[in-house]
């Protein structure tokens, strides 16, 4: 079976396309490069020993995109591609716009020109927005977020409900993610973004290996136990075999067609301090830290209803918070320039 990957370069893809190899998938990346290095694929093909198809490109380009879709039989896209940082979407909304919700509108088009219905996207625990209570399950309605991104995702989810009602043989996943992190346990991929790290785990890495001076956390005073935000932090393994479980269910439901939405998380909320102890013991070294004001938008704590993904998919995060600051810590400190080697 061949999966046409976009984004597959970035953090999330390059774990995936990792999964899906080792899985028997042929996989094909498109990917314009945006916040990606194509260092990842050349080690991701070192690590499976095998192939990628790699071909440089933006998904607003429906006239490259069509030239994919003629040259390769795609059986199913996985969508990845997509500007992230919250904080900078609320500064250049129309690039999220323009990059997140047109650019899966020409995906989902040249998709059905060329007949091709099985497509699982990247989508965000952010969906369901400020109004919905914790634990997040499915069956709750998709929300207001705070943030141009995350209402990016909001309205991708939309037009893929609008799409199966009108497209019968359409068949889609909406895998919400809740917060991955860590890295492949041979240090050899990892999360590696360009500029000042927008998550917590790489911002802590970068701190570990000099890069930066101290953390900065905001806030200390949210009514959780320790008082700053909690999370469902899972590992980034977990989340990309969630993927290999996703097109496998799309595999074992030939009769389905529509839209499902799965929560990818463990269940858990774990806080910004939690994380920052559990580091400083990964690595025997105490992390600078300064507290500073709340940040706009950011909830106190959420976390996952997994119950559907755990039955429905066969899947379930397993690997432990001291793994996930384990495997951090290979990537970063043998790779502290991320792929620039
Ligand atoms: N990392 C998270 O915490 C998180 C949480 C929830 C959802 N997501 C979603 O998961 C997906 C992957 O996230 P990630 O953390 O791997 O991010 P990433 O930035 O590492 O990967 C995104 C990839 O998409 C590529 N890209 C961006 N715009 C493109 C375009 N127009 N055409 C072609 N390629 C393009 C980038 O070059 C990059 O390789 C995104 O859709 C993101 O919104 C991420």
């Amino acid at each position: 079976m061949k999966v046409l990957v976009t984004g597959g370069a970035g953090y999330i893809g390059s774990h995936t396309v990792l999964s899906l190899l080792e899985n028997n998938y042929d996989v094909i990346v498109y990917d314009n490069l945006v916040n990606s290095s194509i260092e990842s694929i050349d080690r991701v093909e070192k690590l499976a020993g095998k192939k990628v198809e790699f071909i440089e490109g933006d998904i607003c380009d429906k006239e490259k995109l069509s030239k994919v879709f003629e040259q390769f039989t795609i059986d199913a896209v996985i969508h990845f591609a997509a500007l992230k940082a919250v904080g900078e979407s609320a500064q250049i909304p129309l690039s999220y716009y323009q990059n997140n919700v047109y650019g899966t509108v020409c995906l989902l088009e040249v998709m059905q020109q060329h007949k091709v219905h099985n497509f699982i996207f990247s989508s965000s625990a952010t969906v369901y927005g400020e109004e919905n209570d914790v634990p997040y399950v499915e069956t709750m309605k998709l929300g207001t977020p705070s943030s141009p991104y995350g209402a990016s995702k909001v309205m991708v989810e939309r037009v893929l409900g609008d799409l199966a009602q009108s497209n019968s043989n359409f068949r889609g996943v909406s895998l919400r993610y809740f917060n991955p992190i860590g890295a492949h346990e041979s240090g050899q991929i990892g999360e590696d973004p360009k500029g000042i790290p927008n998550n917590l785990l790489p911002y802590v890495a970068q701190v570990a290996v000099g890069k930066r001076e101290k953390l900065g956390i905001f806030g200390d005073d949210y009514p959780t136990k320790d008082g700053s935000c909690e999370r469902d932090y899972l590992h980034v393994m977990d989340l990309a075999q969630g993927h290999v479980a996703a097109l496998d269910w799309l595999n074992r439901h030939s009769e389905f067609s529509g839209v499902e939405a799965f929560n990818l998380g463990t269940g858990n909320g774990v806080s910004v301090f939690a994380i920052v102890k559990a580091f400083e013991k990964a690595i025997d070294k105490k992390i600078p830290f300064e507290v500073s004001p709340r940040r706009t938008g950011d909830l106190p704590a959420f976390w996952a209803d997994a119950n559907k993904a755990n039955k429905a998919l066969n899947w379930q995060a397993k690997r432990s918070v001291e793994q996930m600051m384990a495997d951090t810590w290979r990537w970063q400190s043998t790779n502290p320039n991320g792929y620039l080697v």
